[in-house]
């Protein structure tokens, strides 16, 4: 490999976080991301709203990005955007930035696969942190997503099981929706968590497959439960508000876990990452921690802002490409709907 050096500018805007973010080979130089507030009070993401509110910030944020950096436009090499999955609105933002700045630019553009990136971020070089070896299994929970990947290099990734109804981040913004909490609760059930008794309650786990995960069953037994108590007592969640969040979280997080075992037993793969947003749960961090050493796997935590969605993770994805010299044509299209071996 040649020691030249190397900026991509990344460019992530799925669904409702600006994000641009310049790297330097595998360093990051910055990462500006910009949340859209504007959501909260519809209990969900707007998408006509994220749309334009990407709009609104995708000049400031990129702008920003590269001023951090401590370069100018003409230092980049190349510009990497979020080609997909995500809201069809808020990707054509992205996209058409992106592709009118390497035109203006006349760089190469680089269309990155979102759930790729969320797993590529373990490869941003930073101190302290270890890259994970090939192969791999990642365990991606977010939002959208919840599945279990195998990846034997970095843009080869088979999916080895995965949710057959509502991802992991539902669950949790599901549950918060239930507890009367602001969107996205899955923050707030975390913080309430640390203050309560993980065995206050319990909830049923589904029965599905070995590597298969399920939620909505979950959500509907959660919602029962709190029904219930509300009639008898209309003050149960403002009096067991720690409680019950702590053991909604802890059920969802054994659930991970039971299913991390499985892969574990199943691929002799003990080289073990999260990633995507409900990867900041300090629950799963710290079970991931003593699984390393009380089960003698390797595990690989992501740093808090690679979490959730942030444009650093489409930089490394966009690097990696670059060093293959994969770039895109400017005919290529957003894609709402992506799998992540795509
Ligand atoms: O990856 P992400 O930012 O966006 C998607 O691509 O979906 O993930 C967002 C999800 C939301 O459901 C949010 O509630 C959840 O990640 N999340 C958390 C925590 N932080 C974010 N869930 C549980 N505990 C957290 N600390
Ligand atoms: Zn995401």
């Amino acid at each position: 490999m040649s020691n030249k050096t190397v900026y991509i500018l990344g460019i992530e805007s799925s669904c409702d976080d600006t994000s641009a973010s310049v790297i330097c080979n595998g360093k990051v130089l910055s990462n500006v991301v910009a949340n859209q507030e504007v959501h909260a009070k519809y209990g969900g993401v707007v998408p006509e709203l994220a749309s334009r509110a990407h709009q609104q910030n995708i000049v400031p944020v990129v702008q920003q990005a590269i001023e951090q950096a401590g370069i100018t436009k003409h230092d980049l090499n190349a510009i990497a955007f979020t080609r997909g999955p995500g809201l069809m609105g808020s990707l054509l933002v992205g996209t058409s930035f992106a592709k009118s700045l390497a035109l203006g630019l006349n760089i190469p553009l680089i269309d990155v696969n979102h759930m790729q990136a969320h797993i590529l971020a373990h490869f941003i070089e930073e101190e302290g942190s270890q890259i994970p070896p090939f192969p791999f299994v990642c365990l991606t929970i977010s939002g959208g997503h919840t599945q279990i990947v195998k990846i034997t290099n970095h843009f080869e990734m088979e999916i080895l099981g995965e949710t057959i109804d509502d991802a992991v981040g539902e669950a949790f913004d599901k549950s918060a929706k239930i507890l009367g909490l602001p969107y996205p609760g899955g923050p707030l059930i975390d913080k309430y968590a640390q203050l309560g008794n993980p065995k206050a309650f319990k909830f049923t786990k589904p029965k599905v497959g070995n590597l298969e995960f399920s939620f909505s069953g979950l959500k509907t037994g959660i919602l029962y439960f709190i029904q219930k108590n509300t009639k008898e007592n209309p003050d149960f969640i403002k009096e067991n508000l720690h409680d019950i969040c702590a053991s909604i979280q802890h059920t969802i997080i054994e659930i991970l876990m039971d299913k991390l075992k499985n892969t574990v037993k199943q691929t002799d793969i003990k080289h073990i990452a999260i990633a995507g947003g409900v990867s900041a749960n300090s629950e799963i961090r710290k079970r991931l921690t003593t699984a390393q050493k009380h089960w003698g796997w390797t595990t690989y935590i992501p740093k808090f802002e690679y979490t959730t969605d942030n444009a650093a993770m489409i930089a490394i994805a966009g690097y990696l490409k670059y060093l293959n010299n994969d770039y895109s044509d400017i005919s290529v299209t957003a894609k709402a709907r992506l799998k992540v071996t795509e």
